[in-house]
Formats: C-alpha cells, structure tokens, sequence
C-alpha cells in the first residue's frame, strides 16, 4: 500500500451529490468494513454504482483489489473519515486507474448541509422565503425563513457558522431560533446559534423533562411576526402537536406552509416510542394528525424535519407535499380509530437509535458534548419514522 500523500485528488462531497445527482456514471468504491457499509450508505438521487472492499482487503493483497476494478472509469473512494480512502487512491493511482478520495468520507457527508428554497408563488410571498436546509447524509431538515431583514431558524443542526453565514447571504439577521421539539437523532444548534446571534430560543420538551436551556416563553396559538421594520412581515403561528414527543410543535409559516418537525413526513409519522411511552404519546400522536393537522385547509405544503431516502426528494429538490396528498399516501393518516393507530405503533417498533438518550441529555442542556463526541453520536441516518406499514384498507 501506498502512503496517503498531501497531494491525493479528492472531490467534495456536495460535487460528488451534484455528480451523482445527475446521474453521472460514477463508480464508488467504499473501502469501510462490512458492519458500517451495511449501516449507512451514501446515497445520490438517483442509483450510484457502488463496489464495496474493506480497506484491509487492500492491505492485505491490493493487486488482487485492483483486479476487481475497471481500468478506464473515474473511481471515486470513500470511507469513514477521508484517511484510508486516501492511501487506497494513492495506490490505485500508482497502478494507472483514474481515482479520487471523497474528501472528510461518510463524517462529512453526515454534516454537509444544502440549501434548498421552497417554491411559493411570487403572488403569495412577495418578500419573503422559505429555504429548507437538507442534510443529505443524516436525513434531517432544517430551515431558515427570511422576510424583509429578518431570519428566523428553524431546527438547526450543529454547525452553527453556517446558518450565520447563510443568514448574512440572505441579507438578514437571525431574530429568532426554534426547535419543533428535543430531537433524539442529531445535536442541535439551536442553544449555541442563539447565544451567538443574541436572538431568543424556543422548544418545548414537554411534561416530565427538566429543560436547562434557557428558553422564551411561548405557547400554543401564539403568533409571531417576521420582517420587523422593514414592513414586509410573515405570519409565524406556534402550533402544538404532542406525538412523538410531549412537547413538539409544529411552525405555520405565512397562509399554508407548516413545518411539522417529526409529527408528520411525506410518506409515515415519527415514531411515538421514543421516551418508553409508546401508548400514550400514541394516543396523542393519533389526536394531533386526526384533530389538529385535520383541520388545516387541503392545500397546506408539509415541510417535516426528516426524510427516510434520496426518494422522498421532489423534482425540485425539496422534500414536501400538500396535506391533501399525504391524506391519500401516509398509511397511518388512513387509520381511524384510536386503538388500531395505538396497536399499529406498537407493531412498528424498532430498536431506538445507537446514542438517543445521550443526544436527547444533551438537547435538554443536561450535558455538555465535546465536538469529537458528537461526531461520533451523529453517526448514521435518522431512524424517527414509524417503521412504514402496510396500507390500512
Ligand atoms: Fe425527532
């Protein structure tokens, strides 16, 4: 095997998504051992042809690796951190195959962020938008809605710097902070954003958890404006929708767009389970999708916080849909009586992600988390949907 040199062509994980996006015919070859390839894959929009070789398989006989490879198609390595791709690169570089490491691996495509804006006729918001914020590797949605100067955010993930930097892109400063609720599967950015931006910060943990982050005071039905002096404001609606946590909220933006956090995705509902309480925040799971998301008009566009695969990812790069469709798609909005939802999240449980309880302390302010920690808690996709279940008749 060759040494890693400085000078390893690499290409960034947001060109090789674009690349693979596209679907250029790129070949990837994922040097990670078995139990983290079967774990967590990189995923474009459309099928990635991939070739899985443990990195000791390198070491142990590379030109028996090599042999496997074609000799004439761009290969791109990928692996957990960017460092045995990069000695695996080199090496086949040696041997005449054009390759190029996938720079930070699977860490990076874990935190990469991508922003996306929403399309709303110009007619509706004039002066104001909706960007939703895809985090491809983990599947996790956040969002930045801008009016006039002002920006308010919604379930940041960690990397604060770049919602500062996306914010000033916009024009605008960051008056507010929100989470829909304390999430389980990722860190969130949302106590360090606010310190840093001085804007006030909302989430509510609900009955039963103590919440050491310091939070405003705001509740259920309660409006917030955004736009401020330039007179060009935006409606921000709170709205309470207890399920898969006692606390969660859900953010009604403008006429009919809601960010539903884990209440409601484009194609299940987030999973009840996660505090031990699956009965009880299933009942209140099935009374917020039957009572509060029911009463909102057809055309309201749900924006959630997470996505299970590349193919809950629309035409135009957002993951949405209106309600009226999702009334039709989500197998659990179909289910009408309280006991069958309540059996029906019962039959779906799975095993809670690898550190949840670790992520949920920390987001409640219990913990502090050094960064090396929670890179390695934030390992893997998301896993807050109900398991999908058979369509209900
Ligand atoms: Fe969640």
């Amino acid at each position: 095997m060759a040494e890693a040199s400085p000078a390893t062509p690499s290409i960034e994980v947001g060109d090789l998504l674009s690349r693979a996006d596209a679907g250029e015919p790129l070949l990837l070859l994922d040097v990670r051992n078995d139990e983290e390839f079967d774990a967590w894959r990189f995923e474009g929009r459309r099928p990635i042809e991939t070739v899985h070789i443990p990195y000791f398989d390198f070491i142990e006989d590379a030109p028996g690796c090599i042999d496997r490879l074609p000799r004439h198609r761009e290969i791109v390595v990928l692996c957990a951190q960017g460092g045995s791709s990069a000695m695996v690169v080199d090496t086949l570089r040696e041997a005449g195959l054009p390759a190029r490491n996938v720079a930070g691996g699977m860490v990076t495509y874990g935190e990469y962020l991508r922003p996306v804006r929403v399309p709303i006729p110009a007619a509706e918001a004039p002066s104001w938008e909706i960007w939703q914020v895809n985090r491809r590797g983990k599947g996790c949605l956040s969002y930045v809605v801008r009016a006039g100067r002002e920006a308010i955010v919604v379930d940041p993930s960690r990397d604060v710097s770049w919602y500062e930097a996306f914010a000033r892109r916009l024009g605008a400063r960051i008056v507010r902070v929100l989470d829909t609720h304390v999430h389980a599967d990722h860190l969130s950015g949302g106590p360090a954003l606010s310190r840093r931006s001085g804007a006030p910060y909302f989430v509510q943990a609900g009955e039963g958890f103590e919440l050491r982050q310091p939070v405003e005071a705001l509740g259920d039905g309660q409006e917030l404006r955004l736009g401020g002096e330039t007179g060009v404001t935006v409606q921000v609606r709170i709205m309470a929708t207890p399920g898969h946590t006692p606390g969660s909220c859900s953010y009604r933006i403008g006429r009919r767009h809601l960010l539903t956090g884990d209440t409601l995705f484009v194609r299940s509902v987030g999973r009840p389970d996660l505090g031990g309480h699956v009965v009880e925040w299933g009942r209140a799971l099935f009374h917020t999708l039957r009572e509060r998301l029911a009463s909102l008009p057809e055309d309201t566009v749900i924006l959630p916080a997470h996505f299970a695969g590349p193919d809950e990812i629309g035409p135009d790069a957002v993951v949405a849909a209106p309600l009226a469709a999702l009334r039709g798609e989500v197998p659990e909005l179909r289910i009408t009586d309280e006991e069958a939802f309540v059996a029906a999240m019962r039959a779906a449980l799975k095993p809670p992600p690898a550190a949840y309880a670790e992520i949920i302390r920390a987001n409640l302010g219990l913990v502090a988390v050094e960064p090396e920690q929670a890179t390695e808690w934030e390992l893997g996709k998301n896993q807050c949907a109900a398991r999908p279940m058979p369509a209900v008749s």
